[in-house]
């Protein structure tokens, strides 16, 4: 019997109490400002306060040891030198710059953060900085009852996160995707604030299980970790996009993709051989549906071993590659990390050979049950290994593909933990830590890795990378698709507010599985989320081993007929989806947008998440219910053009809209543009025509930008891009064009304007001079002599 023995007078035998005690960060007692930084002595430790920038600060405090302004990957900036006024009195001590102050109380410390508004972003009015002996950290802020919460990258319910609880480790989840399941495949430890009309953001650099609570108090909101040490960075706003900007500053943008991966793909767990995947694009052509990309996921490697095919099902995959990229249709295999424990195989045994795989501090490889059985995962926080891991895309580049597919590299292991042992040390580049704390940086890792190697392997084109799992910073490499969901319409529903979230959270390159992944479609649901799917970012149907087939002919010819003519819509509108991917590369800004982000005097916009704005001046208002024809829409101020109908509806209130099976309710902000192409098969077919839309207004000015390069090289970091700049004046009876062109790209395509809300009586003057010829049946005003331009 244990009790017979010590064990009996075990230390702490009544449980973890004293450990688990909140310990308060205490008194301020002097403080120092040395080269940029701040650094503050208080009881229980020292305070680091570093500006980023004019209106990013960083606020650091480790409460067991020293206290470092080390970041994680997820940053890739360095402070600016900025000018900081600092005063101090017998309370406090402020630090401030142009747009932000940070006044810190002494006894006890308690962090206050202002714009030079005076405007009080963050408060720290009861409790503030905390720690356990356990190792936990705690940062509590105060919440106002204005406050509501977005962000927080990958999670479901709904548009605001007030009132939750969000964990952040990536985990692999089959089940359904339910409002209570969290946490899901990504970690965006970040999180922006509106409140009445102003917003600022939080992120909070720490890589271990980090948990952000909305929830449990009435009045305060927190944020805390297993481990590391509180490091948080607060922008300053005041706008949503100006978050954006500042959080994307710090973490990195997107890279401008390549145009075919914004194009329609299909794919399917799994597509098993060569002839399936040449019947498949077969079908696409001959029944005219636009296609970009075919998907090959796990069975077309031979015996699930990364970086081979199964000669058997795939007898010739060189030749499957070119001919299907003949037809302007490429190929993007799946990539998981897990490498198979074969002896003969090379991955393995130069991974084992170079000791670059993860393994326990005593030397052993952690081993765990992946598709392949028993395999080794590669330790990505290891420069080495990141090269040797985008070395071996040799492999599919000299097939031809531009494309790679990651998945499970949370990563998932098949066992209770759903991953790898806490206790693997990673190498972390020669700074080694424990899978507990690096976890959530795997799949960020891999994409680096992924995207790295690819680029350099694609001679100057720029390659597409999917993933599954990532923390902040993930935009850098990778889209994003939401993982396993089902074909139920609560999923496609859920899909909104989760890519929204994403996208503020700076991953403007996301979507769902189109039609939902596991459980058996139908053709009504596939038809509304194809719908969806012309306007979220990333559009993909994807459907799971076992249920009914999904491709846009599944489900009889009515169905096939509506998609089809969606799918070719998102051709025509790739000129605009494209102009706002070079937005978010430049900016930050996501390009599915809640209604928000470009609304955040109105009130009535922060709660809406059925209905989602791309870019700033078009409306989606999907139908996400069965048998539904019908539906209310909010729109915002201002007045909307219905695009189907061109009638005009009043912002500021509720309309009750029709929307037969056929129609997704679109709406155009009166007074704006968006540039249309023509349908094409692929993005690889010729290009030949731009129609900007002009949605005229009876006053006022407004803009438009047009963007576009060759899409698929690096060339447009040097400057070959095309940008055509479009002011707008508008009067009752005269709309004038004044364009003017930037940036050393000449596209082949030739320009027009179409517009819209004109009469014959319109006049319209283009850089000076008067054209126009009007349509008397489709009641538009064309100007399609583009010499002038
Ligand atoms: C995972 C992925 C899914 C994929 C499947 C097989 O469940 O999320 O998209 O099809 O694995 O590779």
């Amino acid at each position: 019997m244990l009790e017979d023995t010590s064990f009996a007078i075990l230390p702490d035998r009544d449980g973890e109490k004293s450990k688990n005690r909140l310990i308060d960060i205490g008194n301020l007692s002097s403080f120092l400002y040395e080269r940029n930084v701040a650094s503050f002595q208080c009881d229980r430790g020292v305070v680091k306060v570093c500006f980023y920038d004019e209106d990013i600060v960083r606020i650091a405090f480790n409460p067991f040891g020293e206290t470092s302004l080390r970041t994680s990957p997820a940053i890739i900036k360095q402070p600016h030198t900025v000018n900081v006024e600092i005063k101090e009195t017998d309370e406090a001590v402020t630090l401030a710059t142009e747009k932000l102050l940070v006044m810190l109380r002494k006894r006890p410390l308690r962090v206050f953060v202002y714009d030079r508004t005076e405007r009080l972003l963050m408060a720290e009015e009861k409790r503030g900085m905390a720690f356990t002996y356990e190792g936990h950290v705690y940062c509590y802020k105060t919440m106002d009852k204005a406050d509501h919460f977005y962000g927080l990258g990958e999670k479901t319910g709904f548009l605001d996160k007030r009132g939750e609880r969000l964990t952040m480790w990536n985990t692999d989840v089959y089940a359904p995707h339910n409002p209570e399941t969290d946490p899901l495949y990504q970690s965006h430890p970040y999180f922006m604030t509106v409140r009445n009309g102003y917003a600022h953001g939080l992120f909070f650099d720490n890589t271990h299980k980090t948990t952000f609570d909305f929830q449990t108090e009435a009045d305060e909101y927190c944020f805390w970790a297993e481990g590391g040490a509180i490091d948080y960075y607060v922008l300053a706003g005041p706008t949503p996009k100006d978050v954006l900007r500042q959080y994307t500053h710090l973490t990195g943008r997107m890279p401008i993709p390549p145009k075919w991966a914004l194009g329609y793909h299909q794919s399917r767990y799994s597509y098993e051989t060569e002839e399936e995947v040449r019947e498949l694009a077969r079908t696409f052509i001959e029944k005219e549906i636009p296609l970009d990309a075919v998907y090959l996921d796990i069975h077309y490697m031979d015996g699930y071993r990364v970086f081979t095919f199964d000669r058997n099902r795939f007898p010739n995959p060189k030749q499957l590659i070119e001919d299907l990229k003949q037809n302007g249709i490429r190929i993007v295999p799946i990539v998981d990390p897990g490498v198979k424990a074969d002896p003969e195989y090379r991955v393995y045994q130069e991974g084992v050979r170079s000791g670059y795989f993860c393994k326990y501090i005593e030397g052993d490889i952690f081993f765990g049950e992946v598709w392949p059985g028993k395999s080794a995962f590669p330790d990505f926080t290891n420069e080495q290994v990141r090269s040797w891991w985008g070395d071996n895309h040799q492999f599919y580049a000299d097939l031809g593909i531009e494309g790679i597919w990651n998945d499970m590299n949370e990563p998932s292991v098949f066992n209770e933990t759903k991953t790898m042992d806490i206790a693997v040390m990673h190498d972390n580049d020669g700074d080694p830590k424990t899978h507990r704390e690096l976890h959530n940086l795997y799949g960020l890792m891999m994409g680096e890795a992924t995207y790295n190697g690819m680029k350099k392997l694609l001679d100057g084109k720029r390659p597409f990378l999917l993933t599954r799992a990532g923390f902040s910073g993930i935009q850098r490499y990778a889209a994003v698709w939401t993982g396993d969901n089902r074909s139920f319409w609560e999923h496609l529903q859920m899909s909104l507010p989760m890519c929204m979230n994403l996208g503020l959270s700076g991953v403007a390159f996301c979507g769902p599985d189109v039609g939902g992944f596991a459980h058996d479609s139908n053709g009504e649901l596939l038809t509304r989320w194809t719908q969806v799917g012309v306007f979220t970012p990333y559009f993909r149907n994807h459907c799971a081993i076992g249920f009914r087939r999904q491709e846009p002919w599944a489900f009889g010819e009515t169905y096939e007929r509506i998609i089809k003519k969606y799918i070719e819509m998102r051709y025509e509108w790739l000129p605009h989806l494209y102009t706002l991917f070079a937005e978010a590369h430049e900016t930050g800004a996501p390009v599915m947008r809640p209604l928000f982000f470009e609304y955040p005097d109105d009130e009535d916009t922060y709660h809406l998440y059925d209905e989602f704005l791309v870019g700033a001046n078009v409306l989606i208002a999907p139908i996400m219910t069965p048998s539904t024809t019908h539906r209310t829409v909010y729109l915002p101020p201002g007045r909307w053009v219905d695009y189907w109908t061109e009638n005009i509806l009043e912002g500021g209130r509720y309309h009750l809209i029709n929307a037969p099976l056929d129609t997704l309710p679109i709406f155009i902000k009166q007074g704006s543009a968006i540039a249309l192409g023509d349908v094409r098969r692929s993005t690889d077919m010729p290009d030949r025509r731009r129609i900007i839309h002009i949605y005229k207004n009876d006053e006022g000015t407004a803009t438009y930008t047009l963007y576009d390069d060759d899409g698929q090289t690096f060339a447009y970091e040097t400057g070959d891009y095309f940008r055509l700049h479009v002011d707008l004046e508008y009067s009752e009876h005269s709309v004038r064009i004044a364009t003017r062109k930037e940036g050393a790209y000449h596209p082949d395509w030739e320009l027009s304007f179409a517009i819209h809300g004109a009469t014959e009586r319109t006049t319209v003057i283009v850089n000076g001079e008067q054209q126009g010829t009007w349509d008397e049946k489709q009641r538009i005003l064309w100007i399609t002599d583009n010499k002038n331009i």
